[in-house]
């Protein structure tokens, strides 16, 4: 990677761009009161429920619930990776994208990444030259034969063959020592104990892997015959990533106009054969679980997700760990499925067997989440003894708290509560404690405000109307209120102490990718049933209200420390001051 975006740079960015003209330029809005709106461009409906807020320059879907800053929308509508939205938005304001300098000198480190993509660019072209013109080569051809791969689909994988003997590739690179220190690099070639450089692969068909530009990061080569290991991948470096990179997804992309849905298969060879016989739509992980990061890619370019996996014990266990690492992003208008094969087939041989029709039915068929979830969950309890359902619901937890707040997670909830005899707002109790917080000493909530907290009601307002911060000067006093979401409004406060303009959009990026940033979001879309005159007062009110909360808390903590220990001179004198504003004198 070079180096990172500054902070202020993406602060700039934010404060210069307008959502509107960013969505509208991409979907045409239509004017609404002070809003816009569109029929959702991620999700197919007739009537508009998309809208794009000016004022808090942020957009969201009442369907599906998409929503964001106009970052956000770049990401999913362009499917692009955060630096590339911003560069995006830095083109369209005519800005240069500063980098932060790292470890080494930004020039350094983007130079040396552009020096490890041409070479890989190089060796490729040499492993695919040498699929064509080595003398050795009518073996690797006939093995791809064999394989029922034609030259097209072959090309279009941009597969390659690396020549038997030691030293093919690096005879290649002759005797440029910066282009073998840079093969070294990235592993395709090895030093030896004893100094000497050698090919890593040898006698090898090659499978570029591809990033999502389309250049090539890294190989996986696979021998001939039955020889071992089968497979070999190129190892991590600083350009290829295993955790993040999925093999097939640039071809994937390229070969369809527009993907509705992804298959995620395990090997290169399921993804290569499943194109040939017309699914240009599967993915494989390079020998590795699915991370989240993979999925958080995948869901970025479709809203499918169909996970491919052995229908013996193992492949339950593995598609297991990709549902786990599925759920924390399983927010609404996202599907994942799970297809499971048959005894000792794997997508390759499948597809050969059934053709493609039926292959792809067996896909539209395949198991939504939601179903392998509670079967799987099931299936480890006895759901008609109340022991069983007890259990049910405690395996349940943990993996429905992972959740985002949804419509998909109330219905889940709905199935544990069938499955559980539990009523679903009991559930909702026990595994998302969805009562409000009384602390000690806490004033009681007043009638027909309970269900709204003060911290959540000014959060809720600041996000719509960031100026009203300025009633509050910081340091606040209640930072240390033992409520929920305290933290995070002290900090929207500090921020907009700096500038009181940041847009809902703009705020919510400062947390990109962390919880308070989702939490925020979806504070942003909630509507506000006050009129706007009644900003000002109902946001001093929640102030106040913590400020009597405040109180309330320290006086507890004075009095209470006063029954054990002596207060020391200043606190008897706080503790004073605190009495009188809880029992106002007369005059
Ligand atoms: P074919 O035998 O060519 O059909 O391959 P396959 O994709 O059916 O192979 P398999 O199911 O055995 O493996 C699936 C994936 O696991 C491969 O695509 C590789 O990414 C990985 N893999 C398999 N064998 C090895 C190995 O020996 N070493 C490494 N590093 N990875 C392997
Ligand atoms: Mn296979």
């Amino acid at each position: 990677m070079s180096g990172r975006i500054p902070q202020s740079f993406i602060d700039e960015i934010l404060n210069r761009v307008d959502i509107v003209e960013v969505i509208d330029a991409r979907v045409p809005l239509k004017k609404a009161g002070r809003e816009y709106q569109a029929c959702c461009p991620f999700h197919n409906e007739k009537t508009p429920s998309f809208t794009v807020s000016p004022g808090k320059q942020f957009y969201h879907c009442f369907g599906c619930g998409a929503h964001g800053s106009a970052i956000g929308f770049l990401m999913d509508y362009e499917h692009l990776e955060f630096p590339e939205a911003i560069e995006e938005l830095a083109r369209s304001l005519g800005l240069e994208v500063p980098r932060e300098a790292g470890a080494a000198k930004p020039a350094q480190r983007g130079e040396r990444r552009d020096d490890h993509f041409s070479l890989l660019e190089r060796a490729d072209r040499f492993y695919r030259t040498q699929l064509r013109e080595h003398a050795q080569a009518a073996r690797a051809v006939d093995y791809l034969k064999n394989r029922g791969l034609s030259g097209e689909i072959a090309a279009r994988f941009g597969l390659g063959y690396a020549p038997p003997g030691w030293d093919a590739l690096l005879n290649h690179l002759g005797s440029d020592t910066h282009a073998q220190t840079l093969a070294l690099e990235l592993g395709l070639l090895v030093r030896r104990d004893d100094g000497r450089v050698y090919d890593r692969f040898r006698d090898r068909i090659m499978f570029p892997i591809r990033d999502r530009r389309g250049r090539t990061i890294g190989f996986g080569g696979r021998v001939l015959g039955d020889e071992k290991p089968k497979y070999m991948n190129s190892p991590e470096s600083p350009v290829f990533h295993k955790g993040q990179e999925l093999y097939g997804l640039f071809e994937a992309r390229k070969a369809n106009q527009k993907l509705e849905r992804l298959l995620v298969v395990e090997g290169y060879m399921d993804v290569v054969a499943l194109a040939q016989f017309g699914l240009s739509n599967a993915v494989a992980t390079l020998g590795t679980a699915t991370t989240p990061e993979h999925l958080e890619r995948l869901y970025r370019v479709v809203h499918e997700v169909v996970f491919c996996f052995d229908g013996d014990a193992a492949g339950r266990r593995a598609a297991w760990r990709a549902l786990e690492n599925v759920l924390p992003i399983m927010r609404d208008g996202r599907e994942a499925r799970f297809l499971f094969l048959p005894e000792g087939e794997d997508p390759d041989s499948l597809i050969r067997r059934i053709g493609c029709e039926a292959f792809q039915k067996q896909t539209a068929d395949s198991i939504p989440l939601s179903q392998f979830f509670f079967e799987s969950l099931a299936q480890q309890v006895d759901t008609r003894s109340v022991d069983g359902r007890a259990h049910l619901v405690e395996l349940a937890r943990p993996l429905l708290q992972k959740l985002p707040d949804s419509v998909f997670r109330d219905l889940m909830l709905e199935r544990l509560a069938d499955l559980s005899g539990l009523g679903p707002e009991k559930l909702a109790q026990r595994l998302f404690g969805k009562r409000e917080p009384t602390p000690t000493g806490a004033v009681k909530a007043r009638p027909g405000e309970s269900g709204r907290s003060p911290v959540r009601s000014a959060i809720r307002l600041l996000l719509e109307q960031p100026q009203l911060s300025r009633w509050v000067t910081p340091p606040t006093g209640f930072e240390d209120l033992e409520l929920p979401g305290v933290g995070l409004l002290n900090e929207l406060l500090e921020m907009l102490w700096h500038d009181p303009h940041l847009s809902a959009g703009h705020l919510l990026e400062h947390w990109r990718g962390k919880p308070e940033g989702q939490h925020l979001a979806r504070l942003a879309s909630l509507p506000l049933v006050i009129p706007e005159t009644g900003y000002e007062k109902e946001f001093r009110d929640a102030i106040q209200r913590l400020v009597e909360q405040r109180t309330a808390q320290r006086t507890e903590q004075l009095l209470f420390k006063d029954r054990r220990q002596a207060l020391s001179e200043s606190e008897k004198s706080e503790l004073k001051q605190l009495l009188a504003m809880r029992h106002p004198g007369p005059g």
